[in-house]
C-alpha cells in the first residue's frame, strides 16, 4: 500500500532567544507560519527495513537523514516489525531556515501512523517530534502557532487578520545557514543573546487587533545579529526588498532565507522581479500565499 503526504515549510514571523540553557539549547519565544510551498513524501508499506530515496543527491538517505530517524522512532515505538520505503521529492531548499527537515521528519510520523492504522496516540506522536528536533512538534499541526522552550512546546493559535490575503516572497542565496553554527556565534552578541519575553505575545495581538503596517515594527529574529554579520548579502537583500517598499522583511530561523510580507500577490510578484533585475536570476525565490485561508 502506497500513500502521499505534502510536507509544508514555514517563516519565524518572530524568533525571539531568552538566553543559553545549562543543555547547550537556548531558550526562546517564536511565532511560527506555515506556508504553502511543500515537499511530497511517499510511503510505500514494506514487510522489513527502512529504505529511502530523494530527487536531491545533496541529501544523504542513511540513517542520519531525519526521515529515516522518525521512521526508526516509529518503528521502535510500535514494535509494529514492519518497515517502509519513503521517497522525498524535495522543492523547498536545504539548510534554509524554513523548516523542511522538521516537517519532512513530523510528516513522516503521521504518514506511518495513516500507513499502520493509527498506533501511536497525538500525545506519543509530539514526544516523538521533540524528540526529533526543536521544530519537528509545530509541523504535526497545520496552524500559526507560539512555540516556547527549545520551540518545541506549541501553542497553536488562529490565523492572523492582519495576514489574510497576504503573499510571502521568499529569497534564498543558494548558500545554507547551519542552525548549530548560528545558535553558537550568539555568545559573541549578548543583547541577542539575552532577549526580554513578551515581544511574541505583543507581536501575536498586533496581528490579531491591526494591519500589517502597523504590526510591522514587531517582527524580529535574533539570530539575525550573526547571521547578517557573516553574509553581508543577505543585508543587501533586506536593504533593497525595504527600499522597494516592502512593510516587513526579515530573515527565517536562522536562514538562510529572506522573507518579505505583501498585501497581494501582485505586488509580490512585482518585487520579485524588481528583486531578479537587483540581484539576477540565480537566486531561488518563490511567491506563496500565507494564509491556508488564500487559494494556492
Ligand atoms: O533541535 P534541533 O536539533 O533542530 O537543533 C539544532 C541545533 O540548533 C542544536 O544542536 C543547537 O545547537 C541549536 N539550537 C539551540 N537552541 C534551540 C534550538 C536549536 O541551541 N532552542
Amino acid at each position: 500500500m502506497t500513500l502521499t503526504r505534502n510536507s509544508p515549510c514555514k517563516i519565524n514571523l518572530l524568533l525571539n532567544i531568552l538566553g543559553r540553557r545549562a543543555d547547550g539549547y537556548h531558550d526562546l519565544e517564536t511565532v511560527l507560519h506555515p506556508v504553502n510551498l511543500a515537499d511530497q513524501l511517499q510511503f510505500t508499506a514494506l514487510e522489513r527495513d527502512i529504505e529511502l530515496t530523494c530527487n536531491r543527491t545533496d541529501l544523504p538517505t542513511d540513517a542520519t537523514n531525519l526521515v529515516y530517524r522518525a521512521a526508526a522512532a516509529f518503528f521502535a515505538t510500535t514494535r509494529l516489525g514492519r518497515g517502509v520505503r519513503i521517497h522525498i521529492e524535495k522543492r523547498v531548499p536545504l539548510a534554509a531556515g524554513l523548516g523542511g527537515g522538521s516537517s519532512n521528519a513530523a510528516h513522516t510520523l503521521l504518514g506511518l501512523n495513516d500507513l499502520f492504522d493509527q498506533p501511536l496516540a497525538v500525545d506519543r506522536l509530539f514526544e516523538l517530534a521533540a524528540a526529533l528536533g526543536s521544530d519537528v512538534p509545530f509541523f504535526l499541526q497545520a496552524k500559526p502557532a507560539i512555540g516556547t522552550g527549545r520551540g518545541e512546546q506549541i501553542e497553536p493559535l488562529g490565523w492572523f487578520p492582519a495576514l489574510r490575503g497576504c503573499f510571502v516572497l521568499l529569497v534564498h542565496p543558494g548558500f545554507g545557514v547551519a542552525t548549530s553554527w548560528a545558535y553558537q556565534q550568539l555568545s559573541r552578541f549578548p543583547e541577542a543573546l539575552n532577549g526580554q519575553p513578551g515581544r511574541a505575545r505583543r507581536l501575536v495581538s498586533k496581528l490579531d487587533s491591526s494591519s500589517l503596517a502597523a504590526s510591522a515594527a514587531e517582527f524580529y529574529n535574533s539570530l539575525e545579529a550573526p547571521v547578517l554579520r557573516k553574509f553581508p548579502l543577505l543585508g543587501m537583500f533586506q536593504d533593497f526588498l525595504r527600499t522597494q517598499g516592502a512593510p516587513v522583511v526579515l530573515m527565517s530561523g536562522s536562514g538562510s532565507t529572506t522573507f518579505a510580507l505583501l498585501p497581494d500577490a501582485a505586488s509580490a510578484n512585482r518585487l520579485r522581479d524588481q528583486f531578479k533585475v537587483k540581484f539576477g536570476e540565480s537566486h531561488w525565490t518563490a511567491v506563496v500565499p500565507l494564509s491556508a485561508e488564500c487559494p494556492v
